[in-house]
């Protein structure tokens, strides 16, 4: 019957609108421009936990992917603009270029919170709040800890070639600062090459292949900006059979992220050390918009906590390791 029908759901509207009001929950609209979700297991991880935390904190999430492409992703920045979302959370592709999309986010009224990727505003826009809070990894900190935990493997001698993430992203450009922070530190030490491996495996590959044709055994280490690349690492040391190079033994292996694959590896010791980056930011990040939206006020910079994983820690984290 039509008419019980319908008085039945609007008394299940009002139950629902009573228990939001009693749970304080309320339905939000929130965007995430995503840099690049295909590019390495870290961003599939951080793109799964945004959409999960959503679901389970009912939030209506509005996703973009740019494929990597910093054009791409502020066109999709406007877009959440345009369609009025209540909060945008931004991973930027690049560290720079953003200050014109988030002024129109200002001026619309829509609250910005930078989820991992750090920004470089211009100086005059610095102090405008373009962004209302940062939450992240320390990226230097990575750095250094993949620097340190080398100088002390290889008793502070060592010829090191480095894989980066793309020139002008926040984590290539920390990392390889907090790395070099500590390498100055030991005459012993140098990186003696330096290219972007745009955090592909496949391209990291490569990338390791010219290293091994110009330097072969005069390499002692690795540090890849990020897992998938040490993968490659890996695979281009084990395919240059000529040169009878083992990776993790002969050629130390450094990545960043600490993905379960990474571990794996570890276990066949063809990789030496992971420094952790946690993806699994999604729902602290969502909470901090809720409380944003809420009109609570939260700190402007959040630290994710983050170790450093060896052989010796690597068989006990495995197990428990969620990406
Ligand atoms: O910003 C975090 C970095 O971005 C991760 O190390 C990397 O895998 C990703 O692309």
């Amino acid at each position: 019957m039509p008419g019980s029908l319908s008085l039945c759901a609007s008394r299940l509207l009002l139950l629902l609108s009573l228990l939001g009001a009693v749970c304080g929950a309320q339905a939000f609209t929130i965007g995430f421009a995503q840099s690049d979700t295909a590019e390495s297991d870290w961003r599939k991880a951080n793109t799964e936990s945004f959409r999960e935390s959503a679901r389970e904190l009912g939030i209506d999430l509005q996703f973009k992917d740019a494929g990597g492409n910093t054009e791409v992703q502020r066109r999709q920045v406007q877009e959440l603009i345009d369609a009025k979302v209540d909060a945008i959370v931004l991973s930027a592709n690049e560290i720079h270029g953003w200050d014109g999309v988030l002024l129109r986010a200002r001026k619309a009224r829509i609250p910005v919170v930078v989820s991992d990727r750090t920004l470089a505003l211009q100086p005059e826009n610095q102090d405008k709040g373009l962004f209302v809070t940062w939450i992240g990894s320390d990226f230097r900190y990575e750095g250094r800890a993949a620097a340190a935990w080398l100088a002390q493997e290889s008793g502070g001698h060592c010829n090191i070639v480095e894989i980066q993430g793309p020139p002008d992203a926040a984590p290539s450009i920390e990392r390889g600062k907090g790395f070099r922070d500590v390498v100055a530190l030991f005459p012993g030490m140098k990186v003696i090459a330096s290219r972007p491996g745009m955090w592909r495996a496949e391209q990291a590959r490569e990338v390791m292949n010219g290293y091994l044709k110009q330097e072969g055994a005069n390499i002692c280490a690795v540090f890849a900006h990020n897992d998938n690349m040490a993968f490659g690492a890996v695979q281009a040391i084990e395919e240059n059979r000529q040169l009878g190079l083992k990776p993790g033994k002969d050629i130390l292996i450094i990545g960043v992220d600490a993905v379960r694959h990474g571990f794996e590896l570890m276990q066949e010791k063809k990789i030496n050390a992971l420094v952790e980056c946690n993806p699994l930011i999604g729902k602290v990040v969502l909470k901090v918009v809720t409380e944003i939206l809420s009109g609570r006020s939260v700190p402007p910079r959040m630290y994710t906590e983050d170790r450093v994983y060896t052989l010796y820690n690597a068989a006990a984290a495995l197990p428990s390791r969620r990406y």
